[in-house]
């Protein structure tokens, strides 16, 4: 048994402390948002917040976490994810959806620790998260929307 601070409560997971938090997720807990894409770090698909931080979930063991926080994206809130997410349906950036928690999870992150990223930030902070649709340009556009820098159309 671990603990684990997931979404603001503290819960008690079965799971072993060497397991990487994207399979305790997904297997143990069910909780499907976070995505598995490669499982060796290289996609960004299963990007969770640790901390402010956002982080490849397949990465981050029980044991590395220890007592910081999680955040999936079914716990992802605030104003700022708000904007986002209305952003996000304005431009209809989402393709297939499967990369998509991934990249409002590290979209959140960024626009949390820096209110107003530059183009070259937005493309710096996103670059880790693969997506094989190609919403790239539409993600850099919905992050501008939401952090008020151009005006929605
Ligand atoms: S599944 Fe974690 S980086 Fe690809
Ligand atoms: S929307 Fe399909 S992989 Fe990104």
């Amino acid at each position: 048994m671990s603990r684990l601070n997931l979404n603001g409560k503290t819960i008690e997971v079965r799971s072993a402390p060497a397991t990487p938090l994207l399979w305790v997720l997904r297997c143990e807990l069910k909780m499907t948002g976070t995505k598995f894409g490669c499982g060796v770090g290289v996609c960004g698909a299963c990007t969770v917040h640790v901390g402010k931080q956002a982080k490849t979930s397949c990465q981050e063991t029980l044991a590395d976490i220890g007592a910081s926080s999680v955040t999936t994206i079914e716990g992802l809130q605030g104003p700022h994810v708000r904007a986002l997410k209305e952003a996000w349906l304005r431009i209809d950036v989402v393709q297939c959806g499967y990369c998509q928690s991934a990249q409002l999870m590290a979209a959140s992150a960024l626009i949390r620790r820096n209110p107003r990223p530059s183009v070259e930030e937005i493309d710096c902070a996103m670059h880790g998260i693969i997506c094989r649709c190609g919403t790239y340009p539409r993600i850099r556009q919905a992050i501008l929307e939401a952090t008020g820098q151009v005006r929605s159309s």
